[in-house]
């Protein structure tokens, strides 16, 4: 079995999978959404602070398995510094303690293999990440064959949820806040420009659609409907910058398989339109489960499987903090 850490951003997850099925043995996941919502944002040194006490408690539990641990994995980029080093320092005292190998796991590599926990891996696909952190497309052959064919120049798909929530003063994380809201709004009450569409770039952006939704914000006064009305244009444009893009890139590559992962991968509207996007080209779309969507350590504990068959394990003086990595 593998014990797995996950502490990149402010979900502190362990999950324990066993080698030989790639069954999920136990996981558990404590978020601190509550803690940081009255900021708006997550806030890296209330994050790790909360991580120092939550990940200890999951610890406790998982003691019944300590004996048939062959390994621990944790999450060791990219994510916030201070976060990712409570995982870090906890998988170096658990490897010197119970004289187990250590595996650094990427978090972009996680969130692909969300899509084949307690499943075979099946390659190749054309990935479309979508997160907190990051917005970009990968083609992927195998565990180590991963090409990064886009991604944003600035803002994130979920961060500019994370920000147009913020602005209506609705809490953390924006996400699911936008998508309820949007829910009873016009889709095209608000004319908002799609980033990058006169551009033949396949790239993303969200800043400049992120401050248009500010001025519109702070023109729409109290009134509830125009919030609705600009939460559903917002998610409309927001969406269709993606498949716009995406329309682009298949003109090129035609992909058998499409998946869309990462925690903004929830958002139904995205999901939809994707799924419309896909039709004509006959490629399956793949989707990983709704609680594996956001950040989780059976996700962690899947890609360390597959880096544990093929013994990519780290000494304890190579694995570092790396705050920021590209695929
Ligand atoms: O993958 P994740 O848990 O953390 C990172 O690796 O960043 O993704 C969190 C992001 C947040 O920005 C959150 O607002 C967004 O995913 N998110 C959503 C939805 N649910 C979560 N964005 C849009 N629609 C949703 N339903
Ligand atoms: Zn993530």
């Amino acid at each position: 079995m593998i014990l797995s850490i996950e502490s990149s951003c402010d979900d502190s997850a362990i999950s324990i999978t066993e080698i030989a099925t790639n069954k999920l043995l136990f996981h558990k996941k404590i978020s601190q959404e509550l803690e940081h919502s009255v900021y708006g944002g997550v806030v890296p040194e209330l994050a790790a602070r909360l991580h120092a006490e939550a990940l200890p408690k999951i610890l406790e539990q998982c003691e019944p398995y300590f004996k048939d641990l062959k390994a621990v994995a944790v999450t060791s980029t990219p994510g916030l510094a201070v976060t990712l080093v409570e995982g870090v320092t906890m998988a170096k005292a658990i490897s010197i303690a119970l004289d187990i190998p250590l595996i650094g796991v990427n978090h972009l590599v996680g969130h692909i293999y969300s899509l084949f926990i307690e499943k075979e891996a099946v390659f190749p696909l054309t990935v479309l990440l979508v997160s907190g952190g990051h917005t970009q497309v990968m083609e992927v052959k195998s565990l180590t064959e991963i090409k990064t064919v886009a991604k944003s120049m600035d803002d994130s798909f979920g961060e500019s949820f994370d920000k147009v929530a913020k602005m209506m003063g609705l809490g953390y994380p924006g996400g699911p806040l936008i998508q309820e809201l949007a829910k009873d709004g016009d889709r095209l009450k608000y004319n908002f420009t799609v980033p990058l569409h006169q551009s033949p770039l396949i790239a993303f952006s969200y800043s400049g659609l992120k401050n248009a939704v500010r001025l519109a914000v702070e023109e729409a006064g109290e009134e509830k409907q125009n919030y609705k009305d600009i939460a559903a244009s917002f998610e409309h444009i927001a969406t269709k910058h993606l498949t716009m893009k995406l329309k682009k890139y298949f003109k090129t590559v035609q992909p058998k398989t499409f998946a869309i992962v990462g925690g903004a991968s929830a958002n139904l509207y995205l999901r939809g339109e994707i799924e419309k996007l896909l039709e004509p080209h006959k490629a399956k779309l793949l989707l990983s489960e709704l609680q594996y969507c956001s950040d989780n350590a059976a996700m962690i504990g899947r890609v360390a499987v597959e880096m544990y068959k093929e013994q990519m394990f780290t000494s304890l003086d190579e694995l570092d903090i790396a705050p920021r990595s590209i695929l």
